[in-house]
């Protein structure tokens, strides 16, 4: 396949969990259709650089001096509500049920009028856009038609993204629930509209809110919907204490939370669940041999005092781990926010451990590895790990432009700064404002470009 873009300069990525690998006086070659013809690594001298003109075969391809900026890979946000950012920075006060009826309900009920809708969609995706998520997990709401039109203005603006009709039948508000033959009827008809639209980038996800939103017979319905159309399939686990009690009593009979998602046949290689605050060991087992995901959000998490994943200790037990912005639980769409929180997060439950020898046992997860969790990590979460997450041969170019220099950067970069104190100094104060580009599947993100123009769209 013929290239048609050359990047000149720094790549920044993960091979691996530990460290973060970077390429500097690289070339990324990008095809035609938008996948990753070539990476070489130093090519410091322009007499190489010529003879690979030809020898790598892109004497007509466009080619981008990089300078001072470097790239990096898309962020792939495993867990965000659509509807909800509406409210984002909003409503902190309250602990998840009490949140969940006092702010959340009444908001994504609004989600029937169209227009309503067509506007917060319209600016969730823009701002995903804008702070470098090429891939999100999205809930919409209980409304076919407004998820349908998520999914429209997702395609339109270029993400890659799994959108999903919530569902919910039971123990919600009287203003915002289904009747259960609606509930699974809607969702398959989502789920062929989406397929139908035949966008490869844009997929359903079949998405039951959580165990105590769901009837034993919509559960039952919608994991085999999950399996019939070969699906993804996300929602709500062991978030918050109160929660995880409701959920022992409305199930007396399953052993556990994860039990109950088990009884269901929703745990599965396709299945992402988020949060996994309260999971025992045994729930983390499950979750290594059914191959299913955990989206850790510990900016929602911190928010709504819900609790906090121990990470090392679910990647320990070989669990697929992603990070999620749970927008609007998490106040931010930014996945750097979340990178810190993740830090923060794994900090605090080492300094936790009751003992010294347990905090000195105890490796908490850095930023390289956080980093490698919103790259790769989510990757394996919606089974893409060979398709995106890091810049191997092969994979799609997702990707981000970033420019430490650029105007108002919230950082300053000194002399002695080495690329990686650059990248580290990005993770830390990094914002929108340092997003100089992105690009899915080869494509220039236009929407973001329009965007950074305060073009008013
Ligand atoms: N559990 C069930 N619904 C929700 C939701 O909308 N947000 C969060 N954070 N947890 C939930
Ligand atoms: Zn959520």
């Amino acid at each position: 396949i013929p290239i048609k873009l050359v990047f000149r300069g720094t790549l920044i990525h993960s091979l691996e969990a530990s460290h973060v690998q970077i390429l500097e006086n690289s070339l990324i070659g990008i095809t035609e259709s938008g996948t990753i013809g070539f990476v070489k690594e130093n090519v410091v001298d322009d007499s190489k650089y010529e003879s690979l003109k030809t020898q790598l075969g892109f004497t007509d391809a466009q080619v981008v001096n990089l300078g001072r900026r470097f790239i990096i890979p898309g962020f792939i946000d495993t867990h965000a509500h659509a509807p909800q950012y509406h409210n984002a920075g909003t409503g902190t006060d309250l602990p998840l049920l009490k949140w969940l009826e006092k702010y959340t309900f009444p908001t994504e009920s609004k989600f029937r009028d169209l227009k309503f809708a067509d506007n917060v969609y319209r600016k969730v995706v823009r701002r995903m856009l804008r702070n470098g998520t090429t891939t999100c997990c999205y809930f919409a709401t209980i409304h076919t038609d407004a998820s349908k039109l998520l999914a429209e203005i997702v395609t339109r603006a270029g993400q890659r993204a799994y959108v999903g009709k919530v569902c919910m039948d039971r123990h919600s508000p009287d203003h915002y629930v289904e009747q259960t033959d609606d509930s699974v009827r809607d969702t398959e008809e989502f789920i062929t509209a989406i397929k139908a639209a035949n966008n490869p980038l844009v997929q359903p996800i079949v998405t039951p809110r959580f165990a105590p939103s769901c009837s034993d017979k919509l559960m039952k319905e919608l994991g085999a919907l999950s399996h019939r159309h070969n699906t993804l399939l996300q929602s709500h686990i062991s978030e918050n204490i109160d929660e995880c009690k409701w959920v022992q009593s409305l199930y007396p009979q399953c052993s556990s939370y994860t039990d109950v998602y088990s009884h269901f046949d929703m745990m599965h290689e396709r299945t992402i669940m988020a949060h996994g605050c309260h999971l025992s060991e045994t729930e983390l087992r499950t979750f290594a041999e059914t191959r299913a995901g955990v989206s850790h959000c510990p900016v929602s998490n911190f928010t709504l005092s819900s609790g906090a994943l121990d990470v090392r200790k679910a990647l320990g037990m070989d669990v697929k781990v992603g990070l999620g912005t749970d927008v609007s639980g998490g106040y931010s769409a930014s996945m750097l926010v979340v990178i810190r929180d993740v830090i923060k997060a794994s900090n605090s439950i080492q300094f936790n451990k009751p003992t010294d020898q347990e905090k000195k046992d105890y490796s908490p997860v850095g930023f390289e590895e956080a980093f490698y969790l919103a790259t790769v990590g989510g990757s394996k979460l919606v089974n893409l790990q060979d398709t995106i997450g890091n810049f191997i041969d092969g994979k799609d170019f997702d990707a981000q432009i970033i420019d430490p220099f650029s105007q108002n950067s919230p950082f300053d970069v000194f002399d002695a700064d080495t690329p990686l104190d650059i990248f580290q100094k990005f993770i830390f104060l990094g914002d929108d404002r340092n997003v100089d580009s992105i690009y899915v599947k080869g494509h220039f993100i236009f929407i973001f470009f329009q965007m950074m123009n305060n073009t008013n769209t």
